[in-house]
């Protein structure tokens, strides 16, 4: 669901606008929205997620009607339309994984993290979410975690634990 809660008008930085340009530059004249998908991906990396105020940007930007931009965002589950925490935990839920105990997993992180599906931790590090397969389905249950998609697999409330634990160590350097 898209929610209309940030209108502040988004201004990218020039080193955000340089690499927009290369994306743009990929493209024949005239066709500059091919490159909408690599630049969401840009702008979410960016800011965590794609505020309305974000996709408006991205429409001036490239010239397009921001309703252009919309229906790209909202369709890919990829794109954020809500704030995330720093580290989005991504969990297999497709049968395989399930089989081997995905929802389990799902239940537990749910419950370690004080948070549900969606939600963000208090202190904005962590959100979750059960996503369609990952393509790892030998190794379930499985795990990633976004921005940069890292992968765990066989999955243990054990290994959960120690996973949080790095990235809250990590967070903190
Ligand atoms: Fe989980 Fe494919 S079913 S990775």
């Amino acid at each position: 669901m898209l929610r209309i809660h940030d209108t502040t008008p988004v201004k990218f930085h020039e080193t955000l606008v340089e690499k927009f340009r290369e994306i743009v530059g990929r493209y024949p004249e005239g066709k500059q929205k091919s490159a909408l998908l690599p630049i969401l991906h840009l702008a979410q990396a960016e800011y965590g997620w794609l505020s309305p105020a974000t996709m408006d940007a991205v429409a001036v930007f490239l010239s397009i009607k921001p309703i252009e931009v919309y229906e790209v965002a909202t369709f890919y589950t990829m794109f954020f339309l809500n704030p995330q925490g720093r580290y989005v935990l991504e969990v297999c839920r497709t049968g395989p994984c399930c089989l081997v105990g995905a929802e389990k997993i799902m239940q537990y992180l749910e419950q370690k993290l004080g948070v549900k599906e969606g939600e963000v931790t208090i202190d904005g590090l962590f959100s979750w979410r059960g996503v369609e397969c990952l393509a790892a389905c030998g190794m379930g249950p499985v795990l990633q975690i976004g921005p940069n998609y890292t992968f765990y697999e066989n999955l243990t409330e054990q290994g959960i634990d120690t996973l949080i634990d790095e990235l809250k160590a990590k967070s903190q350097k």
